[in-house]
């Protein structure tokens, strides 16, 4: 079946199912994501999982409201807020980005996919993300999620990780400029709810009539 309705099948699944998360704002609210809330998360969601990353989420927009107060924090604070997240150079990172933001875009995170990959730090899945998410621009947002739903959507025989710019290319292939925020975030809530690594839920997937697989046996694996 053809990608329009593949489409608002999963937009109407995403309308009924989506995860109320801090970061995120309800499908059809009228209301706008905070862009620092949502960089801030998906920096956050690189490492971890959304229970485990949530707390920290809550923690740091507590002490830290917008993008120029955690600009201002000392290091050592940030620093030891992040503690148990890991991967301690991407608080570097966020650091460095959150002073650049400050200084030369007077607090306002860029929004654009071009400008914010021009901030120190972000990479192409950050900025893509946050320029769906946030200001709903028709990015391709492709995480491991997304990656084992395309696999799966379309049988994928390419193992991974070869088959990643396969999998990227079949992505954009479904990205349009209808509520490109909430396409993006619909795939991870699939994926992550229903399309999972292990046992995932193909009974109540509403991609089944569009599934090759529907089962795990994708994405397949490299032997190693
Ligand atoms: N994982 C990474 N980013 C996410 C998001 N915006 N929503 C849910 N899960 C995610």
């Amino acid at each position: 079946s053809d990608v329009a309705a593949l489409r608002a099948r999963l937009l109407a699944w995403y309308d009924e199912n989506a995860r109320a998360l801090p970061w995120r704002v309800p499908p059809h609210s009228g209301r706008r994501a905070d862009p620092y809330f949502v960089w801030l998360s998906e920096v956050m969601l690189q490492q971890t999982t959304v229970p485990h990353a949530t707390p920290y989420f809550l923690t740091f927009t507590s002490r830290w409201p917008t993008v120029s107060a955690l600009a201002a924090a000392p290091d050592a604070d940030v620093m030891a807020a992040w503690a148990g997240l890991g991967y301690y150079a991407r608080a570097r990172n966020l650091l460095a980005c959150a002073r650049a933001v400050a200084a030369d875009h007077g607090g306002v995170v860029p929004d654009t996919e071009e400008g914010l990959r021009a901030l120190p730090g972000v990479g192409a899945y950050t900025a893509a993300a946050v320029a769906a998410i946030a200001f709903d621009r028709p990015a391709n947002v492709v995480d491991g999620n997304v990656e084992r739903v395309m696999a799966r959507l379309y049988a994928v025989e390419t193992p991974l990780p070869e088959a990643k710019p396969e999998l990227k290319a079949l992505a954009a292939r479904l990205v349009a400029d209808d509520r490109p925020g909430d396409w993006a975030q619909a795939l991870m809530d699939l994926g992550a709810t229903v399309c999972r690594p292990k046992s995932p839920l193909c009974t109540i997937c509403p991609l089944l009539a569009d599934c090759a697989a529907c089962s795990d046996a994708y994405p397949k694996k490299s032997p190693k």
